[in-house]
Formats: C-alpha cells, sequence, structure tokens
C-alpha cells in the first residue's frame, strides 16, 4: 500500500508529531506500506512534487516545529492561477500509485480534501490549527502551544508593565476565533480580554482599565486579532502582494485608549507568527500523536472520507463533508467566557 500525507495551510506546532506517528504507525502495522510525503500542500500534488517518507527520518521528529513536508496556505486545485486543476492533481495521485492521502491541515485544508473525497480520492483528515476553530473537533494540536506562547508573553509584559506603569496590549491570531485570546489571557492573568465573539465598545474597556490601573498602576489586556472595536468590523492589513490578513486591532486600541491617563503610557504587542514556531507542548505532542495513531488506523480499516477529531476525550470521525466549509467559534455560554467574566475580564 503507497500512502499520500500532506500538510496544508498555515504551521503549526505538531505537524511533524502526526507525521511521525502516522508514518511508524503504519509500517508497524505492516513493513511493506509505503509513505509518500506531498510537498507543500496540495501545491505538491498539482505540481507532482512527492518523495518517500521513512521511518528513520521521522522518529525524532516528536519535538520539532514546522513540518519537514512543507506547507503552503494558498494553494487550491479547484481554483489554481484562475483554473480548476483537480483532475492534473488527481492524476498525479495516479501516478504516484497513491492508495489513498491522509491530508493534515486547518478548514481550508480540509474543505479541499472533502472536495477530493467527493471525486472518488480515498482521504483521511487530520485537523490542525493553533486557531482552535475546527468544527466537530474541541481541541486540535497547535493550539494549546499557541497559548503557552501568549501566556508567557502576558508574564512577561507584566513585568515591564508594572516597573513603568504602562498599559500593555497584547494581539494575538485566531482569525474569526478567539479561542487563543480567551485561553492566553486567562493563563497569562490579562485584565482584559476581547474575542470577536463579544463586540465589544471602548467605553467598557476603558473603564474595566482605569480600575486596574488605579488598583496597580498598570494593566494587561489579551485582544484576538479578529475583535471589531465599537461597530464589531474587524480590522485588516494589506500586504504587498495584494493579500489581505486580519490585523492592527492591538495599535487601534492604543490610539484609541492612549492619552486617558497621565502618565501611563498605552502599547502593543503584536505576537504573530511566534504563535505557530518552535516546538510543541507535551500537550500537543500526545494529541498529534493520537491524531496520527487515529488516522493511520482508519487508513488500515479502509475508513475514508472523514477526519479524526477529539470529542471528550475520545479520538473520533467525522465525516470531511460535516467539517468543510464550518467553522468553531467560542459560544457564549462557554465556561471559559464565563471564568473570564467573573474575574471582572470582559469589557460589558
Ligand atoms: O490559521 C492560523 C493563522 O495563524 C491565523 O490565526 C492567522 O490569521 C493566519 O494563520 C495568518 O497566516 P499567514 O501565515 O498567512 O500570515
Amino acid at each position: 500500500m503507497r500512502v499520500g500525507v500532506l500538510t496544508g495551510g498555515g504551521d503549526c506546532p505538531g505537524l511533524n508529531a502526526v507525521i511521525r506517528a502516522v508514518t511508524l504507525a503504519l509500517v508497524q502495522h505492516d513493513p511493506a506500506v509505503q509513505i509518500v510525503g506531498v510537498e507543500r500542500g496540495f501545491l505538491g500534488l498539482i505540481e507532482g512534487h512527492v518523495r518517500p517518507v521513512l521511518p528513520e527520518q521521522v522518529r525524532d521528529l516528536l519535538d520539532e516545529g514546522g513540518t519537514l513536508l512543507g506547507t503552503h496556505n494558498r494553494a487550491n486545485p479547484f481554483n489554481h492561477q484562475g483554473r480548476d486543476v483537480s483532475a492534473e492533481a488527481l492524476a498525479v495521485a495516479r501516478r504516484e500509485r497513491l492508495d489513498c492521502l491522509v491530508a493534515i491541515g486547518g478548514d481550508g485544508t480540509l474543505t479541499l480534501a472533502a472536495r477530493f473525497a467527493e471525486l472518488g480520492l480515498p482521504v483521511v483528515g487530520v485537523p490542525k490549527t493553533i486557531d482552535n476553530d475546527i468544527a466537530g473537533n474541541e481541541r486540535s494540536f497547535g493550539f494549546d502551544s499557541a497559548v503557552a506562547v501568549v501566556a508567557d508573553a502576558l508574564n512577561r509584559l507584566k513585568t515591564t508593565a508594572a516597573s513603568h506603569h504602562r498599559v500593555m496590549v497584547v494581539e494575538t491570531m485566531g482569525r474569526d476565533a478567539g479561542w487563543i485570546a480567551l485561553e492566553g489571557g486567562l493563563a497569562g492573568g490579562a485584565d482584559a480580554i476581547v474575542i470577536p465573539e463579544r463586540p465589544f465598545q471602548l467605553a467598557p474597556l476603558a473603564a474595566l482599565l482605569q480600575a486596574r490601573v488605579a488598583a496597580q498602576g498598570h494593566a494587561l489586556v489579551c485582544v484576538a486579532e479578529g475583535a471589531g472595536l465599537g461597530d464589531g468590523a474587524q480590522l485588516w492589513q494589506q500586504l504587498p502582494d495584494g493579500v489581505a490578513r486580519l490585523g492592527g486591532i492591538g495599535n487601534a486600541l492604543v490610539q484609541a485608549l492612549g492619552g486617558r491617563w497621565p502618565d501611563v503610557e498605552v502599547r502593543a504587542t503584536v505576537l504573530g507568527h511566534l504563535q505557530r514556531g518552535g516546538a510543541p507542548t507535551a500537550f500537543d505532542r500526545v494529541l498529534a500523536t493520537r491524531f496520527g495513531v487515529a488516522s493511520a488506523r482508519a487508513v488500515v480499516a479502509g475508513q475514508f472520507g472523514i477526519t479524526v477529531a477529539l470529542q471528550g476525550d475520545r479520538c473520533v470521525q467525522v465525516p470531511l463533508s460535516a467539517v468543510a466549509g464550518q467553522n468553531r467559534r467560542v459560544p457564549p455560554d462557554h465556561e471559559l467566557l464565563r471564568c473570564a467574566q467573573a474575574l471582572g475580564c470582559l469589557p460589558e
């Protein structure tokens, strides 16, 4: 059997741990299995860039950040430079004699995987994203590592905020979901947490910070990149290549809040890709390993058109069709939100 493996979308701590687990589990089951690495996500399937992945290449990858196979967050065989090249991509899969494909990625990759499954390619999905926003899956690997970065950043900024009597704003990733800012903010002891799921007004945020500044002389804000100021409209940044990316709310808060308190400056730190780089936490190593093993089991059992997922503490299978095009956001009654509210961290 020849099993294709690709990693698509933004990189994320734990991708290599999945590649390792799926490879080792399949070869352990049947030493004759061949793993075929597809390079740079679906771009490799479009361009025919593949290479063998051997057990000895992956055995030491458990704690390596990034992805051995490379990735791409815009490659789309159904719209590649304005053309549908999915038939060519399927021809590459046939040429490489792939019996199936394990697609490790976020909502974009899993949506493409669902479309290929409809076209008859046997696919198993593995959910990855630091944003933790994949439908049908309660925890994606990479999220815990990103939360650890946010918590560490808040801890570091607390000491400098206290030393200088400043309000420090930390902007996190997360796209339309506030999971990273919410959990990272709680883990790092933020005084205020702002997420896209709860549109906020400036006056209540300023009042909350005013109270913290009065009591302790400084304050920490943890804001998700997808949060909108006032009317809820998100802020976008135009990159030189024409792509728009969410971002800018941290500095917008600096502009909006600055000058309110004599001698208390407001400053922003945008964590950006620091949240995606580096080694996975122990939790993410284990989750990525579970997902890799679960996807290998699905391959062996011939269960395709599904993604593995975590529900409760169980690894389950969810149809790719139920995940495609979906997004999992923080529900209004989520326990972590209620925690943040109980601590007075949510601007009302
Ligand atoms: O999906 C993960 C994510 O990290 C988002 O939180 C963020 O908006 C986006 O990727 C940024 O991607 P890029 O690497 O293209 O800037």
